[in-house]
């Protein structure tokens, strides 16, 4: 993976809307106006990859948490989701965090494999979360 990852702005807003619209179901997409808003809340940060990524996370005291990560289908399977995953992880580090959270579906075996291989363990479940009955897996990974 060797495509430059862009720190995004509010002004990325609605190209990282496109970006999670083409990796997520409609029902789970996420607007232009809630990725402003989120991107505008206190310690929230986002990376963008060019070829077609993005991920928004956010720092509060010295916890991170990982909002959403989506990589189009098209260039799924080449690097960029565990390359804007790491990125997000050392931002979080340089803003002082010690360690990263986050939620996945337990139905999604690509992004736990990636999720596993990026060193985080699962600590918490919640049990049929997610509308199609999948639980809510709670990952953490120290920093
Ligand atoms: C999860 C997601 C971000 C992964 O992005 P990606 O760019 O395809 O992932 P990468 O190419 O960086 O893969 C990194 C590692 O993740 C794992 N992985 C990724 N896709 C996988 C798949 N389809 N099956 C199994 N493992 C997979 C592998 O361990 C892989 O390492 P390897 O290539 O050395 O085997 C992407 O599939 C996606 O956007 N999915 C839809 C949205 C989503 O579920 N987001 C996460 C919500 S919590």
């Amino acid at each position: 993976m060797t495509d430059p990852l862009v720190m995004a702005t509010v002004a990325h807003a609605k190209a990282m809307a496109l970006l999670h619209g083409r990796a997520f179901a409609p029902r789970e997409r996420w607007g232009a106006d809630a990725i402003g808003l989120q991107l505008a809340l206190p310690g929230a940060f986002g990376w963008i990859a060019s070829a077609g990524g993005m991920i928004l996370a956010r720092v509060a005291a010295d916890e991170a948490e990982v909002l959403t990560l989506a990589v189009d289908p098209t260039v799924q399977g080449h690097g960029l989701g565990r390359a804007l995953l790491e990125q997000a992880m050392v931002t979080a580090r340089q803003r002082g965090a010690t360690a990263a959270f986050l939620e996945v579906a337990s139905g999604n075996a690509p992004a736990r494999a990636l999720y596993a291989a990026a060193s985080f363990a699962v600590v918490g479940r919640r049990n049929g979360y997610y509308p199609g009955g999948d639980d809510a897996l709670v990952l953490r990974r120290p920093l």
